[in-house]
C-alpha cells in the first residue's frame, strides 16, 4: 500500500502517466521477447592468460607492470576458460534466459592477425554450445578492452587507421566460426569510456596522456587522441557492420549494434547554463558516438569546441557510420548532476572534458565532505554500496527515445558494487537490482524499444580499476580457494526468481526470513530520499569506472587513491 503511494508519487514527479503500482515485479510485466540475463567479459572472468596460444593484450600488459589498484591481474580470474560447463549450470540454476560474453581477439587471433588459434576456436564453440544446450542465449561482444598487445606495438592499436581492417577480419571469423549460432553482437564495449580512460587520462591501457591531463603517463596526447581514437571507433564498428549485412545477414539473420555508457545527468540548477551544460554532457558523452550511428556525423557543439582537434568524416564515411547499428547496448549505473564550467574553455592546452566545459558532480556536501579525507569517503562509500538512484534509469531511455527516435536497446550492464568479502547477504544489491529493474519497467511502459537487461555482472570478477577489491557478482567467487569455488549470493537467488514467479524462492524466505523486505511493503524512506532531487553520493561505481570523465576538480580530489605510473 505504502509502496504503492510512494509509487505514485514518484510517478508524478517524473510525469508518467500510467500509474502502475510496485507489485512485486514478474517476468509477464515484460514482453515474452525480452530477455534477462547477467554478464562478463573476456579478460575479467577467463583466466587462462598463458594457455593454448594465447597471446598478450593491452591488459596483460597493463596489469603486469602493477598499474592496477591492488596490483593483481586477470592470468587467473575465475578461471571460466576450464569452468565454463560449471559456469553454464550456475546460469541454469539462476534462470539466466541469456549470458553475455566478450571474445578475447588474442585467444582467437593471436597477435591479432593471421592465423586463428584453432585453441580459440574450440573454447568459444563449446561455450557457445553449452549455453545453447541449456536454453541459453549467447549475446556476444567482440571487443571489451582487450586489445592485442601486439596491434598495439606495431601500429598504436585504436589511433591508427589500420585498426579498421584488422578488427574487421577478427569480426569476420567471428561470424563465419558462430554466427550460425550467435544471433546477437555487439562491435565495441562502452568506447566512450574506453578513448578517455586509455587516451586522456591514461589509467585503462596503454595508459596514455599528457600533463597536465591524466597520470603522468610517458607517452601521449590528451588533447587529440580520444578524439582519434573515437573516429576509428566508429570506422571500425562501421566497417564490420557492412561485412555482417553483406556477407553474412541473410544467413545467420542476426542483428548488430554498439554499447555505450550513460549515465542519467541532471543539471545541478535550474539555470539556463545548468540545463544547456546538461544538453552538452550529453553531447560529449553519448552523441560523440551516437550522433555519427544515428545521423552521420559528431553533435555542433563537440565539433566547435574540439575545433581541429577532432576528426571529420569525409561523406562516404559517413555514410557508411549512419545506420550501421542495429541497436545499442546501454551500461547504466548512476546519475550525476551537471555544472556549467564556461571558463575551462579557456585552458590551453584543452581536453575532452575541458572542451565539454561542465563540472560533474555529485551532491555539493558530498563534495566538500570527499576534499576533507578523500580515502575515508572512499571506503565508507564502498562499503556502504548503496547508490542507487533507481529513476535514473527511466530518465535516461527517456532521453535516449527522444533524441534518437526510440532506437532498440538492450541494457548490457547495471548492477552494483561492493566490497569484495565472503558474505553472501547481498540484500542491498537485492535492492539495487530490483528498483532498477522496476524503473526499466517504467520505461518500457512508456514506450521505451528495450528488448533485454543484463546485469552485470554474473560472478564476482577482476575489474578493471581496482582488481579483486570490489565485486559486483551474483556469483561469489573465493579466488583464494584452490577451485576458485563459486557460492550463489542472496541477489542469485532473487535475480530471476521474482522475476519469474513473483516471489523470492522459498528456501530463500526461510533462510533470510524478515530481512528480505517484502515487494509489496513500502520503503518509505528510500521512497523520499529518490524523490528529493535525485540526490546522490559519490559512488563507488563512479569511483571505480568514471573517475576518468569526471572534472579534474575531482580528479585532483581523489589523486591520491589511483595507481601512479
Ligand atoms: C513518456 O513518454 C512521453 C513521450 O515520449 C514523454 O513525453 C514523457 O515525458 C515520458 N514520461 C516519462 C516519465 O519519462
Ligand atoms: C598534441 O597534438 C596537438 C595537435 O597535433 C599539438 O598541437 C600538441 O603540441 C600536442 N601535444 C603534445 C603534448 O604532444
Ligand atoms: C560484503 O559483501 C556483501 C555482498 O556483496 C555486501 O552487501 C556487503 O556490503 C559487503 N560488506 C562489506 C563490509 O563491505
Ligand atoms: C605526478 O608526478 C608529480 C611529480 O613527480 C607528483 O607530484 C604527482 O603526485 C604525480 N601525479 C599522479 C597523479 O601520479
Amino acid at each position: 500500500m505504502r509502496r504503492e503511494l510512494c509509487w505514485t508519487l514518484l510517478i508524478l514527479v517524473v510525469g508518467a502517466r500510467d500509474g502502475i503500482t510496485a507489485e512485486a515485479i514478474s517476468r509477464e510485466d515484460f514482453p515474452p521477447e525480452f530477455v534477462f540475463g547477467s554478464g562478463s567479459s573476456a579478460y575479467q572472468v577467463e583466466g587462462a592468460a598463458f594457455d593454448d596460444g594465447r597471446t598478450p593484450s593491452v591488459w596483460d600488459t597493463f596489469a603486469h607492470s602493477g598499474r592496477v589498484l591492488d596490483k593483481s591481474n586477470g592470468d587467473i580470474a575465475c578461471d571460466q576458460y576450464h569452468k565454463y560447463k560449471e559456469d553454464v549450470k550456475l546460469m541454469v540454476d539462476t534462470g539466466l534466459e541469456a549470458y553475455r560474453f566478450s571474445i578475447s581477439w588474442p585467444r582467437l587471433i593471436p597477435n591479432g592477425r593471421g592465423l586463428v588459434n584453432p585453441k580459440g576456436l574450440q573454447y568459444y564453440n563449446s561455450l557457445i554450445n553449452e549455453l545453447l544446450d541449456n536454453g541459453i542465449q549467447p549475446h556476444v561482444t567482440l571487443f571489451h578492452y582487450d586489445l592485442p598487445q601486439a596491434l598495439e606495438d606495431e601500429y598504436q592499436g585504436w589511433l591508427s587507421p589500420k585498426i579498421v581492417k584488422d578488427f574487421t577480419a577478427y569480426a569476420d571469423v567471428c561470424f563465419k566460426e558462430f554466427g550460425d549460432r550467435v544471433s546477437h553482437w555487439t562491435t565495441l564495449n562502452e568506447p566512450n569510456v574506453l578513448t578517455l580512460g586509455a587516451y586522456d587520462i591514461g589509467f585503462f591501457p596503454p595508459g596514455r596522456c599528457s600533463s597536465p591531463f591524466g597520470f603522468n603517463c610517458t607517452e601521449g596526447n590528451s588533447t587529440v587522441e580520444p578524439y582519434i581514437a573515437a573516429h576509428n571507433i566508429l570506422l571500425a564498428h562501421a566497417s564490420v557492420a557492412r561485412l555482417y549485412k553483406k556477407k553474412y545477414l541473410a544467413k545467420q539473420k542476426g542483428i548488430i549494434g554498439i554499447n555505450i555508457f550513460a549515465y542519467f545527468l541532471v543539471p545541478f540548477t535550474n539555470t539556463i547554463e545548468d540545463t544547456r551544460a546538461t544538453q552538452r554532457a550529453n553531447d560529449f558523452y553519448i552523441g560523440w558516438f551516437m550522433d555519427p550511428l544515428m545521423f552521420g556525423d559528431y553533435p555542433e557543439i563537440v565539433k566547435k569546441n574540439a575545433g581541429s582537434r577532432i576528426p571529420s568524416f569525409t561523406p562516404s564515411q559517413s555514410r557508411q557510420v549512419q545506420g550501421s547499428a542495429d541497436f545499442f547496448g546501454l551500461n547504466h549505473y548512476t546519475t550525476f548532476y551537471v555544472k556549467d564550467d564556461p571558463d575551462s574553455l579557456n585552458n590551453n592546452p584543452r581536453d575532452f572534458r575541458g572542451d565539454m566545459a561542465i563540472k560533474l558532480t555529485a551532491k555539493a556536501d558530498r563534495v566538500s565532505k570527499a576534499e576533507e579525507s578523500p580515502n575515508v569517503v572512499y571506503e565508507a562509500k564502498l562499503s556502504s554500496g548503496t547508490d542507487a538512484i533507481p529513476p535514473g534509469m527511466q530518465g535516461v531511455l527517456q532521453y535516449l527515445k527522444q533524441t534518437y527516435d526510440n532506437p532498440p536497446i538492450y541494457i548490457h550492464e547495471n548492477g552494483q558494487m561492493a566490497f569484495h568479502n565472503a558474505s553472501l547477504n547481498d540484500m542491498s544489491r537485492v535492492k539495487y537490482l530490483e528498483d532498477y529493474i522496476q524503473s526499466l519497467l517504467q520505461a518500457v511502459r512508456n514506450g521505451s524499444d528495450v528488448r533485454g537487461y543484463f546485469s552485470w555482472s554474473f560472478l564476482d570478477a577482476f575489474e578493471l580499476f581496482d582488481g579483486y577489491q570490489s565485486s559486483f557478482g551474483l556469483y561469489y567467487v573465493d579466488f583464494n580457494s584452490p577451485d576458485l569455488k563459486r557460492y550463489p549470493k542472496l541477489s542469485a537467488h532473487w535475480f530471476m526468481d521474482p522475476l519469474m514467479f513473483g516471489d523470492y524462492p522459498e528456501t530463500v524466505k526461510k533462510n533470510v526470513g524478515s530481512r528480505i523486505p517484502s515487494f509489496t511493503q513500502a520503503n518509505p524512506d528510500k521512497c523520499k530520499a529518490q524523490l528529493t532531487s535525485l540526490d546522490r553520493t559519490i559512488t563507488p561505481h563512479y569511483m571505480s569506472r568514471m573517475i576518468l570523465i569526471v572534472s579534474t576538480t575531482i580528479q585532483e580530489i581523489f589523486g591520491e587513491i589511483w595507481p601512479s605510473s
